[in-house]
């Protein structure tokens, strides 16, 4: 779901991570939102008001005794406009005044008197005995029982020099985990259960060598990232990639076809989550070695190469035809040629039985942050789109996805 003139309040409490915080408000306020900033007074000693007014061209609110006029009134102005509230970094104290309900600065102030049903993100960022502290789990749960959803923070480097859990989610995450949100509000796959596959994936030669492809993942993970904007429910399962995974999707790492059909059968099986819609985005290889070494292979001296012998990989999608209990399942694939593009595809949208087959370049568009993409539909119907950031061709087959399945 689009951000475009959302009200989204970012209480930002003093934590080292405000830093970090700079980035999401910047992200948020391109991607469209009214991002309206209000800061404790210890934020304020990390981070300087004008940093986040700049970037949002709102203005940023550190007191309560403020911005009382005839269209503006301070703290009830803020909550009584507010589409959803971000606290980040959310402090051990910032956590115990919400927890308590204290009204002592403009965050909680605000968040009192947020109407019901706007949604409350959390993000906190603390050390780790801090984080751990009794008192900080309890008020954490406190809020968690009130609706607020907690965007976990990792395990790293913390800016003590120590390592352990406390570190502020990243604020690509923070950013998806509010477009989730706003997704789960009335976006256009809200309800729909999505599997979809992405990356490459490695058939082992021996422990060292593998045959493999050049696939980011890019592509696979943009529509993971924009169904979870649009709602809907998502289980990524992902060759190994340098991406991390979307906020909020259930992932499934693999690493060989093999692993790769196993796990799209167990998601297609899972009989407490129905999937409604399959997209397969994922490089899989077409052959593996019929028998990996499991030791390194090593130069013999004959003077010769070894000779690999390869066997066929199943065909995922393809297996799929005829199989029980899918029906209703929409099925998306991926044809990736280096010649007669829009023939071949058309030749595995029906020998696959798929609903859709994105259609591109292999050359031009594996490893690539864009793609040009043709979109056939089993009724025949041909869309071509310009080539365009992955982000926005995963937007325009999302749509596709959509108005068949308002079809149905
Ligand atoms: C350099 C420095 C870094 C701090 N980092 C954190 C932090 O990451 N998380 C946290 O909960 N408190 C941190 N604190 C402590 C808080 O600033 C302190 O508890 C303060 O009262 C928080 O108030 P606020 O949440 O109202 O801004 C830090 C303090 C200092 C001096």
């Amino acid at each position: 779901m689009s951000l475009k003139d959302k009200n989204i309040l970012l209480g930002v409490a003093g934590g080292i991570a405000a830093y970090k915080v700079v980035q999401v408000a910047r992200d948020l306020t391109v991607a469209g939102a009214r991002v309206h900033v209000m800061m404790t007074p210890g934020a304020t000693r990390f981070i300087t008001p004008l940093t986040f007014q700049s970037l949002t061209r709102y203005p940023v609110h550190t007191e309560v005794w403020e911005y009382w006029t005839q269209e503006a009134q301070g703290h009830i102005s803020l909550a009584r406009e507010a589409d959803l509230a971000l606290i980040a970094p959310a402090t051990a104290d910032i956590l115990a005044r919400l927890a308590l309900g204290l009204a002592d600065d403009i965050i909680t102030t605000t968040m009192l008197g947020l109407p019901p049903g706007v949604p409350v993100l959390l993000a906190p960022a603390m050390e780790t005995h801090m984080y751990e502290h009794p008192a900080t789990r309890q008020h954490l749960q406190t809020l968690v029982e009130r609706g607020a959803q907690v965007i976990e923070p990792g395990y790293g480097n913390l800016a003590s020099g120590a390592v352990g859990t406390g570190r502020m989610a990243d604020p690509a995450q923070l950013v998806s985990a509010v477009r989730l949100a706003f997704g789960r509000m009335g976006g256009d796959l809200h309800g729909k259960r999505l599997i979809i596959t992405a990356g490459g994936t490695q058939e082992n030669i021996d422990p060292v060598r593998y045959i493999g492809n050049r696939s980011s993942g890019q592509m696979g993970y943009a529509l993971a990232e924009e169904a979870l904007a649009r709602g809907a429910e998502v289980t990524l399962i992902s060759g190994p990639v340098k991406l991390a995974p979307p906020f909020g999707c259930n992932f499934v790492g693999i690493t060989s076809t093999l692993q790769l059909e196993q796990a799209v059968h167990q998601a297609l099986e899972n009989p407490a989550a129905k999937a409604d819609v399959l997209i397969m985005a994922a490089a899989v290889a077409d052959f593996r070695p019929a028998s990996p070494s499991e030791q390194k292979i090593k130069k013999d001296g004959s003077g010769q190469a070894p000779n690999i012998e390869l066997v066929l990989n199943p065909d995922i999608l393809a297996g799929l035809k005829g199989r029980p209990g899918l029906g209703g399942l929409l099925k998306v694939g991926f044809a990736a040629e280096t010649e007669d593009l829009t023939f071949n595809a058309e030749k595995k949208l029906q020998s696959k039985d798929l609903d859709l087959i994105v259609a591109n370049d292999a050359v031009t568009s594996i490893g690539q942050p864009d793609n040009e993409v043709t979109l056939i539909e089993r009724s025949g119907m041909i869309t071509n789109l310009e080539r365009s950031p992955k982000r926005v061709v995963a937007g325009a087959i999302l749509d596709k996805v959509v108005e068949i399945l308002a079809k149905r």
